[in-house]
């Protein structure tokens, strides 16, 4: 298929509905699997991130019914046998670009009684495992890597023992991890981050009816093994915050328009982006909102605004670590210079998102210093991005694999001057299926 193009747009006006939660979605794959009875799951995302959690827990022997049928609303039934019930897979297990899906699945895992393979693609093979394999290993598991990346040989073990694991970086993933081992350990696991991440485990655990204890306003959460299954469970998932911000920046800086995103999660450890639409002075609002399934959601409203700078950093990184290429397309249109620090996680992601970001803003024609930790970038004032000076045509932005730069890119194309093609655009379906459809369906000529 040809490289989607995407040009300048003079009017978005639109009702969007935001796919489902990706950290949600895995999760409720992984509850409603080692839970007794029938989890249902809906506007449960249908991306390539979590088909592959999806997967894994079907060659572990659950029986997974999935209603794909109607787009607007893709449905799992998941029927759970307990933990007990879960049986060693015949075969490797793919987890395709997922970080999440193989840091999580490590702890589920060294806590079982049988041997794993997990491998994953290109970018998920250079990405550090060491994270998670080092506590793992305080706790009696027994993993092999590749000097601490992927393919990962976990050896299970129904010995582990609970620790209490003073983490060096706010990490869901490392947080998820060990308190998957900890539902398999003997006594107490705690975990102690330096800043709060997301906590969509701890709610659902709560949820699925786990001993957890842990308070929204700490940085520490402790659990033990529970003595009896975690029960299935109802769950509407709500729409992904880090896809609506997409749709928010394109809000912001495109001319005449208003973009309604409906039932987006607004956990409060996911919506850094909020507060970075506030600080820089974006016209918005958020409304019916509502809590299900312990996970609280909104529609949110973006209008055409006029943006100003401001400083990302400290404990806000962590509450939009994933949202930060396109908070770079927003401050690119900002009106003065706006600093991104403390972000050096972001070297570790899908691609080394400093890098990545910082080449896609300056094939967009815009000003920006790499930094160790983030970026400093001098705003374009609302001007539509020129491309760089030696660009003639259309603006070609590669997304090296990572979807959330193919994205980005996409939304600086509809307030480009010479539009912007996407290279490497399929990457998008790791966690937004229909994000092309979107633009398409508009007057954006794609
Ligand atoms: C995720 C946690 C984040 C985030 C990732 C999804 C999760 O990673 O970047 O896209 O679902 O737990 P870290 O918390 O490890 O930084």
């Amino acid at each position: 298929m040809a490289n989607p193009i995407i040009s300048k747009i003079k009017n978005f006006k639109k009702s969007i509905k935001i796919p489902g939660d990706k950290s949600i979605s895995h999760r409720s794959i992984i509850f409603g699997s080692i839970a007794k009875g029938r989890t249902e799951v809906t506007n449960f995302l249908t991306g390539e991130d979590c088909i592959c959690t999806q997967k894994a827990f079907e060659a572990l022997g659950v029986e997974i019914e999935t209603y794909y049928g109607t787009p607007d609303n893709p449905t799992l039934r998941i029927n759970g046998k307990g933990m007990l019930a879960l049986q060693e897979p015949k075969e490797e297990i793919y987890l395709g670009n997922s970080g999440t899906g193989m840091r999580l699945l490590s702890g589920l895992f060294a806590g079982l009684p049988f041997e794993f393979k997990l491998t994953g693609d290109e970018s998920l093979s250079s990405r550090p495992m060491k994270r998670v394999i080092n506590p793992l290993t305080e706790m009696g598991a027994s993993i092999d890597s590749q000097d601490g990346k992927a393919p990962l040989l976990i050896h299970g073990t129904n010995n582990l023992q609970g620790i209490t694991y003073k983490s060096p970086i706010a990490s869901a993933q490392v947080k998820s991890c060990l308190l998957l081992a900890g539902l398999n350990a003997e006594g107490v696991t705690t975990i102690i981050e330096p800043e709060k991440s997301r906590d969509h485990s701890e709610r659902m655990l709560e949820y699925f009816g786990s001993p957890i204890s842990h308070h929204s306003a700490s940085l520490e959460v402790s659990i033990k093994k529970p003595e009896k299954d975690l029960f299935a469970q109802i769950i509407r998932v709500p729409g992904d915050i880090s896809s609506a911000a997409f749709f928010m920046v394109a809000g912001a800086i495109c001319e005449n328009s208003e973009l309604v995103l409906e039932n987006v999660g607004i956990n409060p450890t996911r919506t850094g982006i909020l507060d970075v639409l506030t600080m820089m002075k974006v016209d918005f609002s958020v409304e019916n909102i509502s809590d299900e399934a312990r996970e609280p959601r909104a529609d949110i409203i973006v209008k055409s605004s006029n943006i100003k700078a401001c400083e990302i950093s400290s404990d806000l990184i962590p509450r939009l670590i994933d949202e930060i290429p396109v908070i770079a397309i927003l401050a690119a249109q900002a009106e003065g210079t706006t600093v991104i620090k403390n972000a050096e996680e972001l070297k570790v992601k899908e691609s080394n998102r400093i890098a990545t970001t910082v080449n896609m803003l300056k094939l967009l024609g815009v000003n920006v210093e790499e930094t160790e930790d983030g970026m400093i970038i001098e705003g374009l004032a609302g001007k539509a991005f020129p491309g760089a000076k030696d660009s003639v045509n259309t603006i070609a932005i590669d997304s090296n694999g990572d979807h959330r730069i193919a994205m980005s890119s996409a939304i600086a194309g509809l307030h480009s001057e010479k539009g912007v093609e996407i290279i490497k655009s399929e990457f998008v379906n790791t966690s937004f299926p229909g994000f092309f459809e979107i633009l398409r369906k508009e007057e954006a000529k794609i």
